[in-house]
């Protein structure tokens, strides 16, 4: 376990326990991109926990199937899972909420990793006080992703370490004690996977473009991405000083920086995020 202090508001403990819970039983909503991945990372992690998909689409339902997890059409009613993970689009919830009125009796835990909706309107439309925001990302499928967690005052001890446990099983989680910063998570963790893709886009478009093969391209991205992780986290330096033992002075990698600053190329990147944090709010009706 590693004990992390973050900023002012933000909480705190990072965590990477590796508990397995054979006999905890998850229902999860949605089998997108996200509650794929959540399947996908719960399963690798243990072979025997018991897992559910609600999927409305025969053809996603088949997908889930194959891979080797229980799928439904429909929530049973009543419900008796331990837990209770929301992954649909947050447009949906109004709709999914008048749909469920099982849900004002399940005893269980209710996580929603939808973007947006805040633990009021949740308990709210839900009748259920048993709430937890979680904002994972994609990586969760190969149980190497981060989630920041809050949970609503009244969840037991029991039922936060069941939070944890579960989260802990697809990487990395911390809790925040500001719901406003889950606004922010939702930018940095959930849209995280896609700036650096984006980001490797570039390398590989490049490198393509100059006579590397494809095969090639990617093989160096991939493994500029993975190096450089592996060296952050066991260096524990900010990524800004292995900027800068790279840009070797009047070198290439200076002339590349220097552009990218002129073209204001990290301002940019932070315009962005403060557009996605803003977009959760909307998403949530706050604004
Ligand atoms: N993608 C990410 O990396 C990411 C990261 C963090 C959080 N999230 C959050 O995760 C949620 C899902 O995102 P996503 O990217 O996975 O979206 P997605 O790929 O569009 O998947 C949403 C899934 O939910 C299903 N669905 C919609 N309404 C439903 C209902 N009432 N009952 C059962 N299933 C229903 C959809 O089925 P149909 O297509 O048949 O309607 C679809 O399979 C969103 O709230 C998002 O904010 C996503």
């Amino acid at each position: 376990m590693k004990l992390k202090a973050c900023r002012q508001h933000a909480t705190l403990i990072v965590r990477k326990d590796n508990f397995i819970m054979t006999s905890t039983n998850v229902v999860i909503v949605g089998a997108g991109h996200m509650g794929s991945a959540i399947a996908l990372g719960l399963r690798r992690s243990n072979s025997f926990l018991s897992i559910t998909v609600i999927e409305s689409n025969p053809i996603r339902r088949n997908e889930i199937i194959t891979a080797g997890i229980p799928s439904l059409e429909c929530l049973s009613d009543p419900l008796l899972s331990d837990v209770l993970i929301l992954a649909i689009p947050p447009q949906t919830f109004l709709e999914f909420s008048k749909r469920t009125p099982q849900l004002e009796q399940y005893p269980g835990v209710i996580i929603s990793v939808m973007a947006g909706i805040n633990i009021a309107e949740l308990k709210s439309r839900l009748k259920n006080s048993k709430i937890c925001r979680a904002i994972p990302n994609l990586p969760c499928a190969i149980n190497e992703g981060v989630t920041a967690l809050i949970c609503a005052p009244r969840l037991s001890k029991d039922n936060k370490g069941l939070i944890n446990n579960l989260f802990s099983t697809l990487g990395t989680y911390f809790h925040v004690k500001d719901e406003n910063l889950i606004d922010d998570a939702t930018a940095i963790i959930g849209g995280g996977p896609a700036y650096i893709c984006y980001f490797a886009t570039a390398l590989i478009e490049y490198a393509q473009s100059v006579g590397f093969e494809s095969k090639s391209a990617f093989l160096m991205t991939t493994k500029i991405l993975q190096g450089t992780a592996a060296l952050l986290e066991i260096n524990q330096e900010p990524p800004e000083k292995l900027c800068q033992q790279v840009m070797t002075p009047k070198g290439t990698t200076e002339l590349a920086i220097n552009h990218f600053d002129k073209k204001h190329v990290r301002a940019t990147i932070i315009s962005g995020l403060k557009q996605s944090s803003r977009r959760s709010k909307i998403l949530g009706g706050r604004t």
